[in-house]
């Protein structure tokens, strides 16, 4: 996928701001996935729903045989809706309501993913109404940091999520006093665009040792859920398209002393590299120190850099006028029509020479790109089209 690759004939006409999705390489990262896990088939990755729901990534997803790792009732049901089996679909989030767990059981979903005894004990009061027996996983808090933004670490023992390792014994003795939940399983996630293979590292040993005081407590698993946070490369989206699964899956199968499958939740690395957010320049302004070029999408369409100053790479895939050298390039302060001055995309970014009506395309927006996109300003939601 190159800014050559995209299909302008099909752009041309159509009302911008909107997500492009190509699935050829959604189909690359999930070829990827299936060779790397081949030599290990009790292995599982599920899904993060959150990434992104569209339902055609999501209906290929499922035929690829994946799971789904659900936030919400409405992911739950997007997912089954999609194809996904409820027996693959898991339930993490700090604050899973009563119907939405309700809904859960009923659907007999394969895991809830426990971040509380507080959870555990309504999920038991439900179940029991229910008559049936939920199976879960405790989502331990490792205290493990993670080399990624602050705003998207998860597993420190500051962050809301999960149970601190040092009270997993207490609420593995509360689950064996409940009848109707079978515990069944640990959970962790530390974060979110993780590409320092060393946080990983650190977390198999964090889980080699909850696994050793589990064994010591006579407990025996089912299995294990390490969740997600592989990054991708948003500099060089042509050279690396591809996330670095081998590296990935390597520390897992290097460092994990068990023997137990082991299940992910992986959800950017899967989805992020085959979306573009395609847009057209509104108007070039000349400011007294700088030129913006003004898109019509705006951090409604894509929040990550206002959000998290993240950088995705932005391209003019317009071709030049006749008149003009193909070559000839500018400098711009690339930002949005929202009446925030965070709307910007970009600072500083050279393109090629900017005019009103140019196509321009911010790559690797494939994850928490459309599924972040809100209304704000009275704005559309950004619509959609899969190549
Ligand atoms: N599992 C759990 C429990 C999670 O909280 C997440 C993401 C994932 C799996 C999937 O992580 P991934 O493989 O996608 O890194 N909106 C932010 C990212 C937030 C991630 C939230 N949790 C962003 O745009 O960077």
């Amino acid at each position: 996928m190159s800014a050559g690759a995209f299909p302008l004939d099909l752009f041309r006409d159509r009302r911008t701001p909107f997500y492009y999705y190509d699935t050829s390489v959604l189909q690359a990262a999930l070829d990827e996935v299936a060779r790397q896990l081949a030599d290990r088939p009790s292995w599982r990755v599920h899904y993060a729903v959150k990434a992104n729901f569209h339902p055609d990534l999501l209906r290929i997803i499922a035929g690829a045989g994946l799971g789904a790792d659900c936030v919400s009732g409405g992911e739950i049901r997007a997912a089954l809706g999609a194809g996904f089996e409820a027996e693959g679909i898991v339930f993490a989030g700090v604050g899973k309501r009563d119907d939405e767990i309700r809904m859960a059981l009923e659907q007999g979903i394969g895991r809830f993913h426990v971040e509380s005894t507080a959870e555990l004990l309504v999920i038991e009061e439900i179940a029991a109404e229910l008559g049936v027996v939920a199976p879960v996983s405790f989502r331990v808090n490792p205290d493990v940091g993670a080399h990624t933004h602050a705003n998207i670490t998860t597993g420190l023992a500051e962050n809301k999520f999960g149970i601190h390792h040092s009270r997993l014994g207490e609420a593995v003795d509360l689950a064996a006093r409940l009848p109707h939940v079978a515990f069944l399983g640990l959970h962790f996630h530390i974060g979110s665009q993780i590409l320092d293979m060393g946080d990983f590292v650190a977390l198999c040993n964090r889980i080699n040792a909850c696994l050793d005081q589990l064994d010591r407590m006579g407990i025996r698993l089912r299995d294990l859920n390490v969740g997600g946070g592989l990054g991708v490369d948003y500099d060089h989206p042509d050279e690396r398209p591809v996330a670095p699964f081998a590296e990935y899956f390597g520390v897992f199968k290097r460092h994990l002393s068990t023997s137990l499958p082991i299940h992910f939740e992986l959800g950017r690395s899967i989805v992020a590299p085959c979306g573009s957010l395609i847009s057209r320049v509104l108007y070039v302004k000349e400011g007294l120190y700088r030129n913006f070029a003004i898109l019509d999408a705006g951090m409604t369409d894509l929040i990550r850099p206002a959000l998290y100053h993240a950088v995705h790479r932005i391209e003019n895939i317009s071709p030049a006028g006749p008149a003009e050298d193909a070559d000839a390039t500018g400098v711009y302060d690339v930002v949005g029509p929202v009446c925030e001055s965070s709307d910007v995309f970009g600072k500083g970014v050279r393109l090629h020479r900017c005019h009103r009506g140019d196509l321009v395309a911010i790559r690797t927006a494939g994850a928490y790109g459309a599924s972040m996109a809100s209304g704000y300003n009275c704005r559309p939601l950004p619509d959609s089209l899969i190549v």
